[in-house]
């Protein structure tokens, strides 16, 4: 069984496990920064007592959704966690009342984009040499309408 919840301190471990397994970019201090300021969209995935996987989020100041990082952990993709997952911010985001959600997404990462476009996400533009490597990001949005 899955369990959706909102990030907790004590998840935090998890969390980093898990980024550095499929990402390894992201300084760890960043994701305590990101639960104290964003405790509403920063969600965790757990399975049999295991968190495997995350997705924080945060609200732009122009009152779009912002999606900062999805991940699952490598034994428990293609298992539906990626789309629990967004599909809780989403919610959370409607009931927030934003209007669209804003995403990149590395260029040549096609099973992300793929997994994006199967949640109504289109592609909007590109953001050149927008990682640390100089690769280029894929933006790309969704509308939602509130409630
Ligand atoms: C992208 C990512 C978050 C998706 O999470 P996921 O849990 O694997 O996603 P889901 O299982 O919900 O769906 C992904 C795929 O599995 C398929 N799927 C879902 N449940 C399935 C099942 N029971 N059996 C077989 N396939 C399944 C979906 O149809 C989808 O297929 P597709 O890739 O061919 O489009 C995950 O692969 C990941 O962490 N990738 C590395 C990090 C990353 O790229 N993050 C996004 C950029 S920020």
């Amino acid at each position: 069984m899955i369990i959706i919840r909102k990030f907790q301190p004590s998840d935090f471990q998890w969390v980093i496990d898990i980024e550095r397994k499929v990402f390894n970019e992201h300084d760890p201090y960043l994701y305590m920064q990101f639960y104290e300021t964003y405790p509403d969209t920063f969600i965790v995935a757990k399975i049999n007592g295991f968190i495997v996987g995350y997705i924080a989020g945060f609200l732009t100041q122009e009152g779009a959704g912002r999606i900062f990082s999805l991940a699952v952990h490598p034994s428990y993709q293609r298992r539906s966690v990626g789309s629990h997952l967004l599909k809780e911010i989403i919610h959370i985001f409607t009931q927030m009342g934003v209007f669209e959600i804003i995403l990149e997404v590395r260029m040549d990462n096609t099973k992300a984009k793929r997994f994006y476009e199967r949640h109504g996400f289109i592609q909007f533009g590109i953001a050149e040499k927008y990682y640390n490597d100089a690769q280029d990001a894929c933006l790309m949005k969704l509308k939602l309408f509130p409630n």
